[in-house]
């Protein structure tokens, strides 16, 4: 079984290290069976760890996301959850106080889903997008049966009947469907609109599969043939947005690419297949994880810590990091409590920070891309520490 870097959309949510993360304790720790996750928030490290066959533990202080991750591993979404909520509802939710525990669920779902990054305040598009979205949303829910934007705009590629076939029953797959044949309707699109016609010949008589399969590659070489007139040298201007597009993307970098990429972007999915995600590990390795809602220096997590044999457990901490402002506000969180606790821990922990603010031993870096709009991210430096090397014996 492949294993899959899982969790849910969350601040500070190690799922895009969390394999490398996980084989770096385990190296150092290579007797090792049970995982300590006791800052849990999104579970990419519990449910990484459950992959690689640990018993796991896994703690989160705050009551929201402890009892949404609780729900979504032993529930089906309601139906409801699949209606689409627009930009105004988005915010009378997001402000709302929930008054029993599925509103509470719902508002956390509604954060999630419909938010753009993992801080939950702002929608997930613009205004303007609003519309293609909910389409896409419909169509992905069985409440229409095509995209009648991207019917009108590929249009003119007379390609627009395969727009209905981009639907599968899994999620997943459409959000892949979707991106990957939107690129290649908005090259000919492109092409056709610089005059060069030879192109739409070409596919004339394409069945859905083959418009699947036909790689991006070709149609660059297709492009460069027959479309002469597509300007190619256009896309010289912000480097490091050219380097985050892919092969086709660079050929029609007009101006438009933003456009593009919202036209593909199925952010949105992606997340919704994460929520799923989480369900079916959970699910496959179901014995093995154990849900905790305390604060770390309570006496339950004290007793786990000590009933197992040093060699048997690795204790991870990834705590809200210090001086870096997740919620907009003072962080609540005792840097300096913590750290105090810290020193009474007798066996081995590991600890997620970008900086050396606890006094520990520096083990491993990785690079991490953060992502603050749909247009800035910057790579940042996540650092494991630990507080003491053990010796393996051999
Ligand atoms: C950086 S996040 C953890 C991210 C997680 N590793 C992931 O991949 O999604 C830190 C988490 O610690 C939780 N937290 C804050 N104070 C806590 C405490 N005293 N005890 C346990 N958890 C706490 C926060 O609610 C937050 O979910």
């Amino acid at each position: 079984m492949k294993i899959k870097q899982s969790g849910l959309p969350y601040i500070g949510s190690k799922r895009l290290i969390s394999e490398k993360l996980a084989n770096t304790m385990i190296s150092l720790k290579p007797n090792a069976k049970v995982f300590l996750d006791v800052f849990g928030g999104g579970a990419s490290m519990s449910l990484m760890m459950l992959q690689k066959g640990f018993k796991v533990y896994y703690n989160e202080l705050n009551r929201k996301i402890f009892t949404f991750f609780n729900f979504i591993i032993n529930n089906d979404l309601p139906d409801y959850f699949y209606n689409f909520v627009d930009r105004n509802e988005f915010f009378k939710i997001i402000k709302s106080k929930p008054k029993t525990e599925e509103e509470l669920i719902y508002k956390t779902f509604v954060e999630i889903f419909y938010s753009f990054g993992n801080k939950y305040t702002s929608y997930f598009c613009s205004k303007e997008k609003v519309e293609l979205n909910k389409q896409k949303h419909l169509f992905i829910f069985n409440k229409i049966k095509t995209i009648p934007i991207f019917e009108s705009r590929y249009k003119i590629t007379g390609l627009s009947h395969l727009i209905p076939k981009l639907k599968t029953n899994d999620i997943n797959k459409t959000r892949k469907n979707i991106s990957n044949v939107i690129i290649k309707l908005e090259a000919i699109k492109c092409c056709i609109e610089y005059g060069d016609l030879n192109i739409k010949n070409f596919f004339h008589d394409f069945s859905f599969e083959d418009f699947l399969a036909f790689k991006q590659s070709d149609m660059i070489k297709l492009i460069n043939k027959y479309c002469p007139n597509i300007p190619k040298k256009s896309y010289k201007t912000n480097i490091e947005q050219l380097q985050q597009c892919q092969n086709l993307e660079r050929l029609f970098y007009l101006g438009q690419i933003k456009s593009l990429q919202e036209l593909q972007h199925n952010e949105q999915l992606q997340r919704l297949e994460l929520i799923n995600g989480v369900k079916k590990i959970e699910k496959q390795y179901n014995s093995n994880l154990i849900l905790l809602n305390h604060s770390y220096d309570d006496a339950e997590i004290q007793q786990i810590i000590n009933s197992y044999n040093e060699d048997d457990l690795i204790i991870y901490f990834d705590p809200p990091y210090c001086k870096v402002d997740y919620y907009n506000n003072d962080c609540l969180f005792d840097y300096e409590k913590f750290k105090t606790y810290q020193k009474t821990l007798k066996k081995q922990f590991f600890l997620s920070e970008y900086n050396n603010v606890y006094d520990l031993i520096e083990i491993a870096s990785f690079d991490k891309r953060q992502q603050f709009d749909s247009s800035k991210s910057k790579i940042v430096k996540e650092k494991l520490f630990t507080n003491k090397i053990i010796k393996q014996s051999l």
